[in-house]
């Protein structure tokens, strides 16, 4: 489970753990990790891996699969979405945005492969529905065009792996849990931005307020790693119903 320490991913991965699966909880800020692992229970494993860095995606899934005894799913969570419009954006944080959503995604499922197939096993994906069911958010254009990659990364993942079950989940408006669980994607955007854009989003009912609950979205992405070793679910969305 990567990208654990915070938000929808530490959700998921307590919600997962708490419905009887073995989980390790992987992110860069280990003691958010350690919590994380706490809350979701015994026989948790937290994992220090930062996904930018391809050794270190190694190093963690190996340790994950001996300290769980292989691996028969992965869910990749990792994300970043910096707001800013598309003619501030700079390389550097083109790069930052590419190499945690989908160069980071490569990099742990490479690493995890081995065990996938042994296991026949399944790799889930959080993408967001800005990338293929609204249009690109304006400030958000980098994040969008991410997730459309990412999105092709998994359709690319099982065209080489069909054995595999690799699974595009898409996410929409979510306020996570308590605490560490609710999400910090939004930390550190400029507030005054926030505020230019924010009634943008609204009047294009990108954002009418409505979300979806988390318990939803654990739900979903349980049913995708448990669907069976026959069938499998190429891409699923979990999104608010439209109230505004
Ligand atoms: N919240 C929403 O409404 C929403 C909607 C659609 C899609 N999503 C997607 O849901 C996922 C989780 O987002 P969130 O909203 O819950 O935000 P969040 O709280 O900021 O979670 C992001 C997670 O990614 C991890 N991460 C970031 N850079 C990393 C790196 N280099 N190496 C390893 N882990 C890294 C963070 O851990 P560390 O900083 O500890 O490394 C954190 O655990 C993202 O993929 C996001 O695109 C969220």
């Amino acid at each position: 489970m990567v990208g654990a320490s915070s938000g929808l991913g530490r959700c998921i991965a307590v919600g997962l753990a708490r419905r009887g699966d073995e989980v390790a909880v992987m992110a860069r800020r280990y003691d958010m990790l350690s919590r994380a692992a706490e809350e979701a229970g015994p026989g948790t494993l937290a994992v220090a891996c930062d996904v930018t860095d391809e050794a270190s995606c190694r190093r963690a899934v190996e340790e994950a699969a001996a300290g769980l005894g292989g691996i028969d799913a992965l869910v990749y969570t990792a994300g970043i979405g910096p707001l800013k419009r598309l003619v501030d954006t700079d390389a550097e944080t083109w790069r930052r945005v590419l190499d945690t959503n989908v160069v980071g995604a490569a990099s742990v499922t490479k690493a995890a492969l081995a065990h996938l197939d042994a296991s026949g096993g399944v790799a889930a994906y959080l993408s967001s529905w800005s990338a293929s069911i609204t249009p690109p958010w304006p400030g958000l254009g980098a994040y969008a065009v991410s997730k459309a990659a990412l999105d092709e990364l998994v359709e690319a993942w099982r065209a080489e792996h069909p054995q595999v079950g690799f699974t595009r989940v898409v996410v929409g408006n979510c306020a996570g849990g308590q605490g560490d669980s609710v999400p910090q994607f939004s930390a550190e955007w400029d507030g005054d931005l926030v505020a230019e854009l924010f009634p943008i989003w609204s009047a294009r009912n990108y954002y009418t307020g409505s979300l979806v609950d988390v318990e939803d979205l654990v739900q979903v992405v349980h049913q995708v790693l448990h669907a069976g070793a026959t069938a499998t679910i190429p891409s699923v969305a979990v999104v608010p119903r439209q109230v505004g």
